[in-house]
């Protein structure tokens, strides 16, 4: 059975339905982005004006650095791309104190992307293709439990972007268990807590990020790596990927926009090239139903 997702116009919508339905595991779309995007001239730097080389990457904007790493291009080109999306990411900031208050207190800021390559047939390894279905995980260092709210604009022009999804987390933990023996790892419950170890390691990659805030990237956490054991089995289970039974493709128009939890929702990129995402990571206890993130989840299970 394949049928598409019916995208709803949140256009309209207050705080509170909003929050509600990100927490539950809905996506949040807007047929016009709630944000004011870049002009059309910096849409099309960015679409076709940069070197060759730049195009096969993704440009990710850190506002820890306030920079773009790892981006070899002339000075005055280099501080333009920087320019565009840090206001793209301080836009979508703005936009998400004024509409999710809740979400706010403790939150962390992430990047702010610029995907520029044709998301179909990029011919990745299996855990870092997009085509294939999966949830976030240990987006940016550790979550620690924190969910990924992630804002994203198509800004093709002309062209849908294309996901694929087997539904909410919740739903794919439901409906497969080998999700649960990944997760569990031969234990009678899937460990949250941090070891000695954990502590130690995360109290190191603090001091450290002091001086590189980079490095928080490297950070883990017993919960994050719960996750990446989630997301690698989506990927490379051959009886994962070959049902099809609750699998269905969403379309999002061209310069639509759309906000989800992305741990929360099981997704794959199929097809679209150009879009921003701008990712925050709020703690879980600004949730107003913790009991559906996954950390609940996965802590309240208990292998029978
Ligand atoms: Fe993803």
């Amino acid at each position: 059975m394949e049928d598409n997702y019916e995208l709803r116009d949140f256009g309209h919508a207050g705080s509170d339905e909003i929050q509600d339905a990100l927490e539950h595991s809905q996506i949040v779309y807007f047929s016009h982005s709630p944000v004011e995007l870049p002009s059309a001239e910096e849409l099309e730097l960015l679409r076709s004006g940069l070197p060759q080389s730049l195009r096969a990457k993704n440009i990710s904007y850190h506002p820890e650095s306030d920079s773009v790493p790892r981006f070899d291009a002339p000075e005055e080109l280099k501080s333009r791309v920087e320019g565009i999306l840090r206001q793209h990411g301080q836009r979508v900031e703005h936009y998400l104190r004024e509409v999710l208050p809740a979400f706010v207190p403790d939150w962390i800021l992430g990047t702010t992307s610029f995907r520029s390559m044709e998301e179909q047939g990029r011919d990745l390894k299996p855990r870092s293709s997009n085509e294939r279905v999966h949830i976030d995980a240990g987006a940016y260092g550790a979550t620690n439990g924190a969910r990924i709210l992630r804002f994203f604009v198509n800004v093709h022009p002309q062209r849908e972007r294309v996901w694929g999804t087997k539904g909410s987390f919740n739903d794919v933990m439901q409906n497969y268990t080998e999700l649960w023996t990944a997760a569990h790892k031969g234990k009678d419950r899937v460990r949250l807590e941090k070891t000695l170890a954990d502590r130690f390691f995360s109290g190191a990659v603090s001091t450290l990020s002091k001086a590189y805030p980079i490095a928080q990237v490297i950070d883990s956490s017993p919960y994050d790596r719960a996750m990446r054991r989630i997301h690698n089995r989506m990927k490379e289970s051959e009886a994962f990927r070959s049902n099809d039974s609750d699998y269905r493709e969403i379309h999002f128009p061209p310069m639509s926009a759309w906000m989800v939890f992305t741990d929360g929702i099981s997704h794959s990129v199929l097809t679209g090239q150009y879009a921003f995402v701008t990712t925050a990571l709020v703690p879980l206890q600004n949730c107003r139903i913790p009991e559906l993130a996954p950390y609940n989840v996965l802590e309240t299970h208990h292998q029978t």
